[in-house]
């Protein structure tokens, strides 16, 4: 359920009290948006696997399936429409569990209809323009949300916009953090199945019966407490793409099962005789050697050939350092946003480290070090020391080796540095025309710093220092 085809936002509303669901049906219909109200949870999953909406607003103490279960299941059934919590039993840990868990944000009945029509706006933006797909530049630097120009990134690119206008299954493979999950859902929103939803089953470190009943659903008395027939995700996804995460995790009882979907095109549900066609394209990741355990014996054969109809590699971010400051200034912006900071810029000290980083866990790890970085940083620039590299093994920062230069005997280390670091200072200044603050810039220190070292050395009066 990825883009609406209406322009018109569409709202669904869940709360087991008649007058909430009546007071916001009539408010959000006055403010002209399509509306869809239901009683429970469950009418909520029903309404969430047959249509698509880009907000959800819905109540946490319901029964048989509270707001909290409506909430993952938007997560994985459609994972753009927003959701906004309500709830009389105002506590924070509803309200952090809620959060925790992907929603949007969290209003406490009662609340005011400006209020809600703030956080509803606010929540719609969120999503780019009420789900118009957001405004792209010229040129392949950004695909959906990937971001990249390398030459790999570019052959990613072409691959993704190949392979989306068929139904072929698709084997993401590449280090974790790479952006499988991102590529997957590139592929998905390119393809003509965009209208219908990309169900997302993460197979790894779930127990095998609930990743059955969760993929494959059940019928009412199938085992103690299937108290009603439960569709699985595998139909949900029906007309649209399944994506099976971390499928290198499957265990040998379900990649049999999984081989019949792929095969033959049913499920069968938990407790059931009969089987179920589905129309789904399978979309697969992982960070393993499959073929490395194809010949372990621990991945079906049939199941990877299957599975692999069109592989796509991601290079890891060693590969493509050339993309290391293209993705560090987006992610500044929107840290930088999200703290209310204003910092713009990333010294060139700092980049380079960057640059010369081994970034074993690629993407992500370079999403959390601005995001560390935008946190520390005082000054409205990040600077080296805010940047906390992991010191893991794999680890290699050029710009941290020591080349040891050949010393006169005898040198002291104090001079040396001194010595260094005047040159250092006035090469700075050299190159940024004479502009102080421009040549701290360049060396990756505050102007207070780099003053302060003028002074230090003499290259400066105090009046000139300034
Ligand atoms: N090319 C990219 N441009 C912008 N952001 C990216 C890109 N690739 C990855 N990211 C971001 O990096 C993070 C990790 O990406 P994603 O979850 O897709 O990786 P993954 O390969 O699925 O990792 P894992 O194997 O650990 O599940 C996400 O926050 C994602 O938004
Ligand atoms: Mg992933």
């Amino acid at each position: 359920m990825n883009t609406c085809q209406n322009s018109v936002p569409k709202i669904l509303v869940v709360d087991d009290e008649r007058s909430m669901r009546e007071f916001l049906e009539i408010m959000l219909q006055q403010d002209g948006y399509r509306v869809q109200c239901v009683d429970d949870g469950e009418k909520a999953a029903r309404a969430l696997r047959d249509q698509s909406f880009d907000l959800i607003i819905t109540d946490i103490r319901m029964q048989p399936m509270d707001g909290l279960e409506v909430l993952k299941m938007a997560r994985s059934v459609s994972p753009r429409t927003v959701v906004i919590i309500i709830s009389a039993y105002s506590s924070t840990e509803t309200a952090v569990a809620a959060m925790k868990e992907g929603a949007y944000d969290y209003l406490p009945k009662p609340f005011q209809i400006d209020e809600m029509r703030t956080v509803i706006g606010n929540a719609l933006e969120s999503r780019n323009g009420n789900g118009r797909p957001p405004p792209q530049p010229e040129g392949p630097l950004y695909f959906g949300c990937l971001m990249g120009e390398s030459p790999p990134m570019r052959r990613v690119y072409e691959l993704i916009g190949r392979v989306a206008s068929n139904s072929s299954n698709v084997l993401i493979t590449g280090e974790s953090g790479t952006g499988k999950e991102l590529v997957a859902r590139a592929i998905h929103g390119q393809s003509p199945r965009s209208g219908r939803p990309l169900v997302i089953v993460n197979c790894g470190g779930v127990p095998e019966n609930l990743v059955e009943s969760e993929l494959f659903g059940y019928r009412k008395g199938a085992f103690t407490g299937a108290s009603s027939n439960r569709k699985g995700l595998v139909e949900a996804a029906q007309g649209g793409t399944l994506f099976l995460d971390e499928i290198g995790e499957l265990t040998p009882a379900l990649q049999v099962k999984l081989l019949r979907l792929v095969q033959e095109k049913t499920i069968k549900m938990i407790g059931d005789t009969e089987n179920t066609e589905v129309d789904t394209r399978i979309i697969s990741a992982t960070n393993r050697d499959l073929e490395q355990m194809v010949m372990e014996g621990t991945f079906r054969e049939d199941l990877y050939y299957r599975l692999n109809v069109l592989p796509i590699h991601l290079p890891p971010l060693r590969e493509r350092s050339e993309d290391i400051a293209l993705l560090a200034r987006h992610f500044l912006s929107k840290f930088s946003k999200r703290f209310g900071k204003d910092i713009r810029k990333i010294s060139s000290f700092a980049l380079d480290i960057l640059r010369n980083y081994d970034f074993p866990g690629n993407i992500r790890e370079l999403e959390h070090i601005i995001e560390r970085g935008v946190a520390l940083e005082a000054s409205s620039i990040i600077l080296p020391d805010s940047l906390t590299l992991s010191t893991h093994k794999r680890s290699r920062n050029k710009a941290h080796e020591t080349h040891a230069p050949a010393l006169p005997e005898g040198t002291d280390l104090d001079s040396y540095l001194a010595h260094m670091e005047t040159r250092l200072l006035a090469g700075a200044l050299k190159q940024a025309d004479g502009v102080k603050h421009k040549a701290a810039e360049i060396l990756g220190i505050s102007f207070r710093s780099f003053r302060y070292r003028l002074l230090k050395y003499g290259l400066a009066s105090e009046e000139d220092a300034s």
